[in-house]
């Protein structure tokens, strides 16, 4: 009898080791396959499978992680050509230039025009570096943050006032509403999201155009709306301006010095104090950005 039941036993436990091999050991090792041939930077590979009990959802939670990372490579390349396209453009022209001046292919009395694009190169590629250290600098966690309680109708006064030369240069009108208001964020960063936000109003209005700007204080939020007219952004473009590098009208941008970081940057920062940027824009109406901050 005692050696019926080690038989059995034994049996018993033989079988439950090939069920387990069949349904843990396996499935586990592909698994590691799996997270080998990811490792080896093969983002691609994916775990074809059928099953429906936890072991399939791991499965599949590893096959989302892996799409969620061939995303975020797919940016990073982005990214990178980019940078390296913005830089390469006006490095292309102040060589260009530069080189024509000295052979004296350019008459002397044109130079002055040359030696102003040049300049304005220069300048489009440190604002572009000042831009990259900026984001870089955000994307860390560790930006400097510190908010405090302060007058944002005053604060968007003086930004309207620090751009005066350029809006009446194009002889834009500005109508300002904007009631006593406080709030709670980190004044500096706050200070270039209006500052992106309205030179992009002043930018992208034609001459004679006008720009307002609203400042509403509800009980439960404070928004700023900035509202310009000008040719409106068109819709498929719309929801693609907050990205990195986007510019609707790549000639327009860069002959304003732009490299399609600023909606970017204010947006990251909106975000990092949990408030809200929006924007609508047709012919009609123009195009208004809103951004809310919680009360
Ligand atoms: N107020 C606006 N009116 C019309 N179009 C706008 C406005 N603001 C932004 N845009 C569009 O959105 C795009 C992205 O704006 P963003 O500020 O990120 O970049 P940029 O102004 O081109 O360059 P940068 O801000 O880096 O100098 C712009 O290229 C422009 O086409
Ligand atoms: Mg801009």
């Amino acid at each position: 009898i005692l050696l019926i039941s080690l038989v059995t036993v034994l049996i018993i436990g033989g079988l439950l080791i090939l069920l387990a091999s069949h349904y843990i050991v396996k499935p586990v090792k592909r698994l590691t396959g799996a997270a080998k041939e990811m490792a080896k930077g093969n983002l691609d590979f994916r775990i074809k499978h059928s099953k429906k009990d936890e072991i399939g959802e791991l499965m599949d939670s590893f096959n989302h992680m892996a799409c969620e990372l061939q995303k975020i490579d797919k940016i990073r390349e982005n990214f990178v050509s980019n940078v390296s396209h913005e830089i390469q453009s006006p490095i292309t022209a102040i060589r260009g230039f530069t080189r024509a001046i000295s052979d004296g292919i350019i008459p002397t009395e044109n130079q002055k025009e040359y030696l102003e694009i040049i300049y304005q190169e220069t300048l489009r590629l440190s604002k572009l570096s000042d831009h990259l250290l900026r984001l870089a600098s955000l994307d860390s966690d560790n930006h400097p943050f510190y908010p405090a309680r302060y007058r944002l109708d005053e604060q968007l006064r003086r930004m309207i006032l620090v751009t005066e030369p350029l809006w009446t240069e194009k002889h834009l009108h500005i109508e300002l509403d904007l009631q006593d208001c406080q709030v709670y964020v980190d004044q500096d960063l706050f200070e270039q999201v209006w500052q992106n936000l309205i030179n992009n109003a002043i930018k992208y209005s034609d001459e004679n155009g006008w720009i307002e700007v609203l400042l509403e204080d509800n009980t439960e939020a404070v928004r700023v709306h900035i509202n310009n007219t000008g040719q409106a952004i068109p819709e498929t473009d719309l929801p693609h301006i907050f990205e990195r590098f986007y510019m609707v009208d790549k000639a327009r941008s860069q002959s304003g010095g732009g490299n399609g970081l600023g909606l970017s940057i204010a947006k990251k920062i909106i975000e990092l104090h949990k408030c809200k940027i929006d924007v609508t824009s047709n012919e009609e109406e123009g195009t208004c950005f809103t951004v809310t901050i919680p009360g």
